[in-house]
């Protein structure tokens, strides 16, 4: 099966030039994209290396197809980034890995999500979407609340300053926002509860946690929040272990409803973090979600529950098999021949 591989590497953008390193954070490096095509051949994939939207398009245009294609590309601007590149692969009747541009419109932004979530019976905070000052004064969320990018990832402007605990805080932290990513910011009551980011592989009613990982900020860490800084030295401020108590085993159920609500495809990996309550809350849903073998949230959680990068790679190449019959026809026939 010959499967095209799409993904946004910091270097490639960095060559055409113009992208602040902001815009740039999200992407990925280049063991990520060595780890991944190693993985998709020792699950049987001849691939072939196609990159950002724009080498992609070059090639679509040039008459170029794939059975598949395994999609990671970020996008680089607009809240319907993360789409853009299954959104042109449709255009060309080409199958993808991983979920739908609506999907991944609605999920990068949170607020969105969040209703839909919401409408689904599932446990979620309250939410303002802050776009002016007069939205900051008018929020009625009692302090201290979070606030954060409208749509942004990886702990992007979720820092120290977004914990507010009074409508000073809370005017300040969302204007410099708003100013820094150029978007509304959402604000949330502040959860201060465990934190948990839960993984999920398959489709629909097939759609299975691969486990359920608790998130413990060291002392070191900056304290509250699972930032940007946290995450990228992650390995000496944060510990990561599985979870399976009652709390956890809430998340987990709450993340797969989450998943099959917003129709996310083939894996992906939710975060929630729990009210005073003990109840956890979905926060986000990442529908690509970082798929470095070692740094990353979701393979750390496949490895610590046992389970390979290859065979983690394999489930979510697996699932899309199944969904699309791209890769299935010729295992059928092999089973009509007789013994
Ligand atoms: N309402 C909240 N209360 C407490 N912490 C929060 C809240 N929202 C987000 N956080 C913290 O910020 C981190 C990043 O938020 P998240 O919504 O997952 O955005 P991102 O897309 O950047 O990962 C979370 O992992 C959590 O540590
Ligand atoms: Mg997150």
């Amino acid at each position: 099966m010959r499967v095209g591989l799409t993904y946004d590497l910091r270097d490639d953008y960095r060559a055409l030039g113009g992208f602040s390193e902001d815009a740039l954070a999200e992407f990925d490096s280049p063991e990520t994209i060595d780890a991944l095509e190693q993985a998709l051949a020792a699950n049987g994939c001849r691939v072939e290396r196609i990159g950002h939207i724009r080498s992609l398009a070059s090639r679509l245009v040039a008459g170029e197809s794939w059975d598949l294609v395994f999609n990671i590309c970020e996008g680089v601007a607009g809240r319907n980034r993360e789409a853009q590149v299954p959104a042109l692969l449709e255009a060309y009747n080409i199958s993808y890995v991983f979920s739908d541009p609506l999907t991944l419109s609605v999920t990068l932004d949170k607020a969105v999500a969040k209703r839909l979530v919401r409408d689904a019976g599932l446990p979620t905070a309250p939410f303002s979407v802050i776009e002016n000052d007069a939205d900051a004064r008018a929020c009625s969320l009692a302090f201290p609340v979070f606030v954060k990018p409208l749509a942004e990832g990886t702990g992007k402007g979720c820092e120290r300053a977004s914990k507010a605990s009074d409508r000073k805080a809370l005017l300040s932290a969302a204007r410099s926002l708003r100013a820094r990513f150029n978007q509304p910011a959402i604000a949330e009551p502040f959860l201060p509860g465990r934190e948990f980011t839960v993984g999920v592989v398959g489709n629909a009613a097939a759609a299975r946690i691969i486990a359920v990982l608790e998130i413990v900020l060291l002392q070191n860490a900056e304290p509250d929040v699972y930032s940007f800084e946290n995450k990228e030295l992650c390995e000496s401020r944060v510990e990561y272990h599985l979870a399976d108590d009652a709390e956890a085993r809430a998340a987990g159920a709450t993340a797969l409803a989450a998943y099959r609500t917003l129709g996310c495809r083939d894996g992906a990996r939710l975060d929630l973090r729990s009210d005073a309550g003990g109840v956890p809350q979905f926060l986000e849903v990442n529908p690509l979600a970082g798929l470095h073998p070692t740094h990353s949230d979701l393979p750390i959680l496949a490895s610590l529950s046992g389970m390979s990068y290859e065979t983690l790679i394999g489930e979510i190449l697996q699932a899309a098999k199944l969904r699309t019959g791209v890769g299935l026809v010729q295992s059928k026939r092999r089973r009509r021949i007789p013994a």
